[in-house]
């Protein structure tokens, strides 16, 4: 297994719109192990492909390191390729995120925590199940991913503006990261 560079913000592949995968995708599997690998290199629960510099429809997931605070995510881990999220109810939960691809930060977010998820897994084998709690939060910021948005965009203009300067280091590679990582090309 290969532990990939995680591309940071800035980088114009976190802000496209991801292709959906077709069962003929080369290498899928070797693809999310690469994933699995590299979101555990870098201690994250969550992993989607256009970090990993891919805008295809992938995203891996490992909730169980988080299950002391949020027991809804012990031992639940998905490879989810396709993923499709319907909202269940409106009431939202503000909660703390991080992202790999911002390293060092992390900003209150507001989101709604019970979802049903449908996808297909690495065999293209369809799955659909309600999911609540901090694992329905960890879902939407994945699959946020796959639409080129990322967990900043949801956060207010003034805080917006407060981290503005970090945001401009981690664009820049003005930062210290503990994992590989790409920053953005030079323009
Ligand atoms: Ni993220």
């Amino acid at each position: 297994m290969t532990h990939l560079p995680v591309y940071l913000y800035g980088h114009p592949v976190l802000r496209k719109i991801s292709e959906d995968v077709t069962p003929d995708y080369k290498d899928l599997k070797k693809l999310v192990a690469d994933m699995y690998s590299t979101m555990y290199e870098s201690e994250g629960v969550g992993l989607a492909a256009p970090q990993i510099g891919r805008n295809h429809r992938i995203v891996v997931i490992d909730a169980d390191p988080v299950k002391d605070s949020f027991p809804e995510c012990e031992g639940r881990r998905f490879t989810l390729i396709n993923p499709r999220i319907e909202v269940l109810d409106g009431e939202a939960v503000t909660r703390s995120e991080g992202c790999l691809s911002l390293p060092g930060l992390s900003e209150k977010v507001k989101r709604v925590e019970h979802i049903r998820l449908s996808w297909v897994d690495e065999d293209f084998q369809a799955h659909e199940e309600e999911i609540s709690g901090f694992l329905a939060r960890i879902v939407q910021h994945e699959c946020d991913h796959l639409e080129g948005k990322l967990y900043i965009d949801h956060i207010s203009p003034i805080r917006k503006q407060l981290i503005k300067g970090r945001l401009s280091d981690i664009a820049q590679g003005r930062i210290r990261c503990d994992y590989p990582c790409r920053t953005a090309p030079r323009r």
